[in-house]
């Protein structure tokens, strides 16, 4: 019911002004009607204003978004508030549209009646829209080998270029130029973060990030066979690379060595195990065996207590970095037990 008087008075409107809907082709070449309007660009939330030329013989005059009546001479049709009459002059029928959304992309048309005569004119509102992404996948764990798909949903207008990036160190390299990243059996060398990045020529990109997490087994990547003398102070350590961390268990031959029992100490960091003697026997040399393990597996090896002057000697596996570290860790450690 509501809608009926609407329609009559939209259908008269149309009667009146010998207004011809969106679908016909603009009219050029007319006599004093004759340039084609150029598009119209703004960014979403700015204003755009859409300018008509008239002349004195015209008598009537119309803007329309696409078929639906914005504005007739001064009678407002239209009953969105952004849309304001500039201007209705001898010279200029001119409407502005103000905090333009992306809705309001499309083609405008200016009617105008002149010697009985209806002529339209079309332009085209183009609104441009910053890029933003609206969905990324989340963070994500997953166990060595498996298979992880990302994506990054974003829009934009001009549509954005969407980019994956995996950052590692301080290289950024490029692994996907789409929307959608798949890593097929992944290794832990390809955990870390992954970046998003939606680009259009509208404004800065938008960049989000996503954080894959890579589970495997441990590797013992170093450990040392160390010198004590009976009375001193004694150290084994070993470290194991894992995700997640490993946990940590001494042997010796097939006796499992717990903490605070028999005069050794198993202290647990990260990545590391100390075993300590605080008062090193002829028993306690020989051959003991750190186990590391996670829920992915374990791995094991050998690390001797000799008699000798207590300095570090030796190393299975040289990872530098990893050592550098566990010797100040474990300095750390030693100053600390000390007291
Ligand atoms: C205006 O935009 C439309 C649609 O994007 C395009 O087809 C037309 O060529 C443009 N006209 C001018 C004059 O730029
Ligand atoms: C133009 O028409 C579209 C589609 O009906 C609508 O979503 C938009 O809000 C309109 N914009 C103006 C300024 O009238
Ligand atoms: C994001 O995408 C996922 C998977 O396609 C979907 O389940 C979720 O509802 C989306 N979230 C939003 C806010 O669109
Ligand atoms: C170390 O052990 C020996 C033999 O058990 C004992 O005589 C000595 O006092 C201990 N030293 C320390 C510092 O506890
Ligand atoms: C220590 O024990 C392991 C296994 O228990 C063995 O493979 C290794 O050869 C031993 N090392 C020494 C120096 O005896
Ligand atoms: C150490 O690893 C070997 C296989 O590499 C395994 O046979 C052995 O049982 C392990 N030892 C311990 C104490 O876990
Ligand atoms: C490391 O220890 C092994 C025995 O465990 C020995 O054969 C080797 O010479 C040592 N290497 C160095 C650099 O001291």
């Amino acid at each position: 019911m509501g809608i009926a008087p609407w329609r009559w008075l939209f259908a008269l409107g149309l009667r009146l002004l010998f207004l011809v809907p969106a679908g016909v082709p603009v009219r050029s070449g007319d006599a004093g009607f004759s340039k084609a309007m150029d598009n119209v660009t703004v960014r979403q939330g700015h204003s755009a204003i859409l300018r008509c030329a008239v002349d004195s013989r015209v008598t009537r005059v119309a803007w329309l978004n696409r078929s639906t009546i914005l504005y007739t001479g001064n009678d407002k049709w239209s009953i969105d508030p952004r849309v304001v009459l500039v201007a209705n002059t001898k010279s200029q029928y001119s409407i502005e549209i103000q905090n333009v959304n992306i809705y309001d992309d499309g083609s405008y048309t200016c009617s105008v009646q002149t010697d009985n005569q209806a002529k339209t004119s079309r332009v085209h509102l183009i609104v441009l829209v910053p890029p933003k992404i609206l969905n990324i996948s989340s963070d994500v764990t997953v166990n060595e080998g498996s298979t992880v798909d990302l994506q990054c949903l974003a829009i934009g207008r001009p549509e954005p270029t969407v980019t994956w990036k995996h950052l590692s160190g301080k290289t950024h390299r490029v692994v996907s130029d789409d929307e959608y990243l798949e890593i097929t059996r992944i290794s832990k060398e390809q955990s870390g973060e992954y970046e998003c990045s939606a680009a259009n020529d509208v404004s800065m990109p938008d960049v989000r990030r996503v954080k894959v997490t890579v589970n495997y087994p441990p590797y013992i990547s170093d450990t040392r066979n160390t010198g004590a003398s009976v009375g001193q102070k004694g150290t084994l350590f070993c470290s194991a690379l894992a995700v997640p961390f490993a946990e940590f268990q001494w042997y010796k031959e097939d006796t499992r060595l717990a903490n605070g029992l028999d005069g050794v100490r198993i202290e647990n960091k990260d990545h590391i195990s100390v075993l300590t003697f605080f008062n090193v026997s002829e028993k306690d040399y020989g051959n003991y065996t750190c186990v590391a393990s996670n829920k992915l597996g374990n791995s094991n090896a050998s690390v001797i207590l000799y008699a000798g002057p207590g300095a570090v000697h030796n190393r299975s596996s040289s990872a530098s970095a990893a050592l550098t570290a566990t010797c100040l860790w474990f300095s750390i450690l030693y100053s600390l037990t000390k007291f």
